[in-house]
C-alpha cells in the first residue's frame, strides 16, 4: 500500500519534471506573422509581440530590413511581397517547415496615394488595391489552413479612411472601405472554425507611409515627363514634416495585441491620437446612418434609431 502510493507520488513528480522541461512552444510562445514588418505600424507591432515573448514571422521585401529584423530576438524575418503569390507560398512553407504552428495573422502591409478620382491613371489605382486589396485576400486563403488549425485570430490593418472618404483621396479609402467588408465576411467564414477576426481603424500615426506616398507619386511624374510643381513640392514637404511629429503607433498595437490575445476580442478597434479625429470619423458613420434612414417608404423615426443605437450599446 505505502510502496504504491511512493509510487504515485514518483510518478507525479516525473510528469511535472517532465512537464516543465518541454519547451514553451506550440502554448505558451504563440507564433504570429505580420506583414509589411520593415517600418511603422508593423515594425512597431512586430517589436512589441516579440518584446512580450510571442514569436514573429515579420514580413519585409529589403534585404536591410530582413536583416535588421532577424537580429531581433523572437523575431524570424520572412521575405514577403503581398503582390507575390510565389512569396506568399513560400512564406507558408516556411511557417509548416518551423513546425510552431500559426496562432495569429496581421494583414498590416499598405501604401497610399493622393489624387482626384479624374486624375488617378489606372496603373496608380491597380498599385493600391493590388496591395491593400488583393494582397490582404491573397495572404489570408493561404494561412486559413494553418490559423484554422490553430483556431486562431485573423486582424488587419484597415484605417479610418474605411469610414472617411477625403476630396483627392479616393484610392485609398476605396481600398480601406474594402477591408471593412472584408473582415465582416470573413469573420462569419471563420466563426464556426473558431477563429475570430478583427480590424484595427488607426488614425494619424507616425511611420514612413506619407513620405514613401510623396516619393513615388513624385518619381512617376518625372517617369512620365511631367514637373513636379513647386506648389506639390510644398504640400509634400509640409505632409512629411508633419509625419514626423505624429506620435509613434504604440496605440495601434495596444490594439493588435488585444484582437490578437484577448479572450473576447472586438471585431472593429478605432485607434485615434486625439479627440478630432475620434469626431470626425464617429459624426462621419452617423451621418451615413442618416442618409441610409432618409428619404425612403421604410425609414425609422428618431426614437426608434435612438432605440437601435441604445441596442446596439448594449451588446457592444
Ligand atoms: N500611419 C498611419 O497614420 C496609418 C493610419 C491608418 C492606417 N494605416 C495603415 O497601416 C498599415 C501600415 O502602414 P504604415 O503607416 O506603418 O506605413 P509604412 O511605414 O509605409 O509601412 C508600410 C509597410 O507596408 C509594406 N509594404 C508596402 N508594399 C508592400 C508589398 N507589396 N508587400 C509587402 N509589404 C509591402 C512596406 O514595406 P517596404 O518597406 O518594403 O515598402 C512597409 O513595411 C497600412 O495598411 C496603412 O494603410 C496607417
Amino acid at each position: 500500500m505505502k510502496r504504491s502510493f511512493s509510487l504515485a507520488i514518483l510518478a507525479a513528480i516525473l510528469l511535472l519534471a517532465g512537464l516543465a522541461t518541454q519547451p514553451a512552444v506550440a502554448d505558451e510562445q504563440k507564433a504570429v506573422l505580420i506583414t509589411g514588418a520593415s517600418t511603422g505600424i508593423g515594425r512597431n507591432m512586430a517589436e512589441r509581440l516579440a518584446k512580450e515573448g510571442y514569436f514573429v514571422y515579420a514580413g519585409a521585401r529589403k534585404d536591410k530590413d530582413l536583416a535588421e529584423l532577424d537580429a531581433i530576438e523572437n523575431i524570424k524575418a520572412v521575405r514577403l511581397d503581398v503582390t507575390s503569390q510565389e512569396d506568399v507560398d513560400a512564406a507558408v512553407a516556411l511557417v509548416r517547415k518551423e513546425g510552431l504552428g500559426l496562432w495569429g495573422l496581421v494583414n498590416n502591409a499598405g501604401v497610399a496615394t493622393s489624387g482626384t478620382v479624374a486624375e488617378t491613371e489606372d496603373s496608380d489605382l491597380d498599385f493600391v488595391l493590388n496591395v491593400n486589396v488583393n494582397g490582404v485576400v491573397r495572404v489570408t486563403r493561404a494561412f486559413i489552413p494553418l490559423i484554422v488549425e490553430s483556431k486562431g485570430r485573423i486582424v488587419t490593418t484597415g484605417s479610418i479612411a474605411g469610414i472617411l472618404s477625403r476630396a483627392g483621396g479616393s484610392a485609398y479609402s476605396m481600398s480601406k472601405h474594402a477591408m471593412e467588408a472584408f473582415v465582416d465576411s470573413l469573420a462569419g467564414e471563420m466563426a464556426p472554425a473558431g477563429v475570430q477576426v478583427s480590424l484595427i481603424e488607426p488614425g494619424s500615426y507616425k511611420s514612413r507611409i506619407r513620405r514613401t506616398t510623396a516619393a513615388r507619386i513624385a518619381a512617376n511624374i518625372e517617369a512620365a515627363g511631367g514637373e513636379v510643381t513647386d506648389e506639390m513640392q510644398e504640400r509634400m514637404t509640409q505632409s512629411a514634416e508633419r509625419e514626423v511629429t505624429l506620435n509613434e503607433p504604440d496605440a495601434v498595437s495596444d490594439a493588435a495585441m488585444h484582437a490578437l490575445f484577448a479572450e473576447t476580442p472586438r471585431r472593429r478597434y478605432m485607434v485615434v491620437p486625439d479627440q478630432f479625429e475620434a469626431e470626425i470619423t464617429i459624426r462621419k458613420a452617423i451621418e451615413e446612418l442618416v442618409q441610409l434612414n432618409g428619404g425612403h417608404a421604410f425609414s425609422y423615426e428618431r426614437d426608434q434609431l435612438v432605440e437601435m443605437l441604445d441596442q446596439a450599446l448594449a451588446s457592444d
